[in-house]
């Protein structure tokens, strides 16, 4: 198949973002390529999706077989297999007893929010409905996201959000104070906080956070869109806190780069839904649905999560070895590959640099790259770079 590039960027395309005007033309491994030929190696994989690169030649198996059966999609109206075995694949791996397919994430995080208040209500009546978030969040742009994400420019321009979500510190003795158990349903946090800033939820906060909240009868929802799917080193990252939550959602990588969410929760929460209550029309079809179970198998693999601990502990390693020697970084966080720099210069004109040497790489606030590069990438292309980053950082 031969790609056609346009010649200049169209304004038929509502105009949230701000793109380069470089065009992608092609995906191979680690690298991706525009019109002209030029190669970019890939430390943002579609934001944290491209957790197996581009062209991966099973996965493009899978997904012409996936349409050999003509059933792309059906509604939820009826029966379909590979959502089933999805679902069991989701919960013979992980705590959840129950899941549902949706097709983002935070069309996933607004689901949790309504099984939460669902459940909630059910032990403490109506006045029980608050879902708190914490400072640094980052849960979605849709309504009640949007009203657990603490972005004031992305917020201020769409109030009045929607009710009975607020944000706290992250801070024990504040969150204390903030859980009333007579008044919120739940709490939800990100192990990492990944437009946040990359910050790593200590295990002691989410095991303090979870104790608190199981004693006020408080659900806790954990938020692994970005972090979820192997990105730490785990498949999921709260497994390392040695925690359960009541719900987790979890998107991005799910189908190798064809929108998919899903939320992950136990029998005692799930099981006030009722049918009626929730639904999509497209969650969990299966074409979709086929891609993700092999997604599934491929991010779960133990070797997979050794390759992403061995090589994300290099990586840290690297980048603190340059803060070290560079007065241009002022801190780094992260853990398995993902990674935020805290830098003087803002992002966006690091960002500009490193991709006319061809690296891209994106932000998490205005003065912190963030580094989430496929999961298989090699030693080899994770030094060079952190070997372009050094200079583009200068
Ligand atoms: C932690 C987290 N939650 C929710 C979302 C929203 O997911 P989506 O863009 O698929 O709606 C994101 C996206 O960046 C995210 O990183």
């Amino acid at each position: 198949m031969t790609t056609i590039p346009t010649t200049s960027p169209t304004d038929a395309l509502l105009g949230v973002y701000r793109k380069p005007p470089m065009e992608l033309v092609r995906g191979a491994g680690v690298e991706l390529f525009d019109a002209d030929g030029k190669a970019y190696l890939d430390f943002v994989a579609g934001i944290a999706v491209n957790a197996l690169g581009y062209g991966d030649a099973e996965l493009m198996r899978v997904m012409r077989d996936a349409t050999e059966s003509g059933l792309v999609h059906t509604s939820n109206l009826y029966r379909t297999a590979p959502g089933e075995q999805l679902a069991e694949k989701l919960t013979g791996r992980t705590f959840a007893d129950r899941v549902f397919l949706s097709n983002s994430g935070a069309e996933a995080n607004e689901g949790a929010f309504k099984i939460a208040r669902r459940w909630a209500r059910t032990m403490g009546g109506a006045s029980k409905h608050e879902i708190i978030a914490l400072r640094g969040a980052f849960h979605g742009r849709l309504f009640g996201t949007l009203a657990a994400t603490d972005r004031p420019s992305y917020r201020a321009p769409f109030r009045p959000l929607a009710g009975g979500i607020s944000i706290v510190e992250r801070d024990l003795e504040e969150l204390d104070a903030a859980l009333n158990p007579e008044t919120v349903a739940a709490v939800i946090a990100e192990p990492v906080q990944g437009e946040g800033g990359v910050r790593v939820l200590e295990h002691s906060f989410l095991q303090a956070l979870r104790e608190m909240t199981a004693q006020r009868g408080i659900a806790l929802i954990l938020d692994e869109i970005q972090c979820g799917y192997g990105r730490t080193g785990t498949f999921l990252a709260h497994e390392q806190a040695g925690i359960v939550p009541d719900l987790l959602t979890v998107a991005k990588p799910m189908a190798g780069g064809l929108p998919m969410g899903a939320i992950l929760a136990t029998k005692a929460v799930a099981d006030v839904m009722q049918p009626g209550d929730h639904g999509t029309t497209f969650g969990g079809g299966p074409f979709v649905a086929s891609v993700a179970s092999y997604v599934f198998d491929r991010l779960s693999d133990s070797a997979l999560l050794t390759h992403v601990t061995e090589q994300g502990a290099w990586l840290g390693a690297a980048l603190r070895g340059l803060a070290e020697r560079n007065t241009r970084i002022r801190a780094v966080r992260g853990t398995g590959l993902m990674w935020g720099i805290d830098i003087v210069d803002p992002a966006k004109d690091v960002i500009g640099r490193a991709m006319e040497m061809g690296l891209l790489i994106c932000s998490a606030g205005e003065h912190t790259i963030r580094l989430l590069p496929p999961l298989v990438m090699t030693r080899r292309d994770l030094e060079r770079g952190v070997e372009l980053l050094t200079r583009a950082i200068g």
